[in-house]
């Protein structure tokens, strides 16, 4: 049964169907109170393992909640709690919850965790963020886009600030799903190189602008995360914010975008740091659609990862 630990190593086929589906599950609900059973119950005697090795809110509630709606029952467990990479191998954990579980589900630090415990896990394993990727967040932010605008094929993204894991995973998916990206941010925090590389040899457009204005300007989609990522150094903060700020999504910025360009946050913002409340809460944002849409697009993963 496949994995869905990155958005590259995936078909575009594969990641088309996922986004389909979560769309016509979402509007299969409409009208439905929100602890309402999904008709498809496509989970039904299935038990997820949710792992978090690092603090969520929406990762952890909406694979829980995607879960339950479909029928099947989580066990949502703090990797701190186990014995984890600690007093065994991370491998050894995978063989022993591939005897208990049906899937896993895991948020944690480095990708070496990530790729030792789907080699050593005999059930589908599920990247919910790793210090490098977060590609299930990209999933929901391609949905979310195409259900406001069509089609993200042949559209400009403009991503502000710091070229972090989030960075990583939209650049893999304008690869696959031929968009472009124009980042601007201080060279210091430039996506790293195996991104780029890999979304310009598939034919999409990476630029570089560190002028935020004029990187605002022709863009459909307008992007940030937060300037300190969960992996991020305390002790570099001050030194790390002084650099961003000049890229803070503020209406000042926005003043430039186009009238119909959206914006976007994967959450939780750091209002007043990365972007401020009036553009989060402003015209542009549909954050709070992106958000909704994790628990979409996590069914449709699941259901992918369990071929159900
Ligand atoms: N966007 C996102 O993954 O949020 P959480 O950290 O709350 O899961
Ligand atoms: N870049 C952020 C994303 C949080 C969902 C982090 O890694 O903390």
């Amino acid at each position: 049964m496949p994995d869905f630990l990155d958005i590259g190593e995936l078909p575009v086929e594969a990641l088309n169907g996922i986004v389909t589906q979560a769309s016509s599950m979402k509007a299969a609900r409409e009208g439905l109170t929100r602890g309402a059973p999904d008709s498809c119950q496509a989970l039904a005697g299935q038990l997820v393992a949710l792992v978090f090795e690092k603090p969520s809110t929406r990762t952890r509630i909406s694979f829980d909640v995607a879960t339950r709606q479909l029928g099947g029952q989580t066990i949502v467990l703090a990797g701190g709690t186990m014995h984890l990479g600690k007093s065994e191998t991370v491998g050894d954990t995978a063989r022993v919850l591939s005897r208990y579980v049906d899937l896993i589900m895991i948020r944690t630090h480095l990708e070496d965790s990530l790729r030792e415990l789907a080699e050593h896990a005999d059930v589908p394993v599920i990247n919910g963020l790793t210090d490098r990727t977060h590609p299930c967040q990209v999933m929901a932010d391609i949905m979310t886009y195409e259900e406001h605008r069509g089609s993200i094929t042949g559209g400009k993204v403009a991503w502000f600030g710091a070229g972090n894991n989030v960075c990583g995973s939209l650049l893999h998916a304008s690869g696959l799903f031929k968009f472009d990206v124009l980042f601007s941010g201080p060279p210091e925090f430039d996506p790293a190189p195996e991104f780029v590389d890999f979304a310009r040899a598939r034919g999409a457009k990476v630029e570089f602008e560190r002028d935020p204005v004029r990187a605002v300007q022709d863009a459909d989609l307008i992007m940030t995360d937060v300037w300190d990522s969960m992996h991020d150094s305390h002790e570099e903060r001050e030194c790390r914010h002084a650099l961003l700020r000049p890229y803070q999504v503020n209406s000042d910025l926005m003043y430039h975008a186009k009238p119909e360009a959206l914006f976007m946050h994967c959450l939780p913002a750091h209002r007043g740091e990365e972007v401020t409340s009036a553009v989060l809460d402003g015209p542009h944002s549909v954050a709070f659609d992106e958000a909704e849409n994790r628990l979409h697009v996590q069914k449709a993963i699941l259901r992918w990862c369990l071929s159900v």
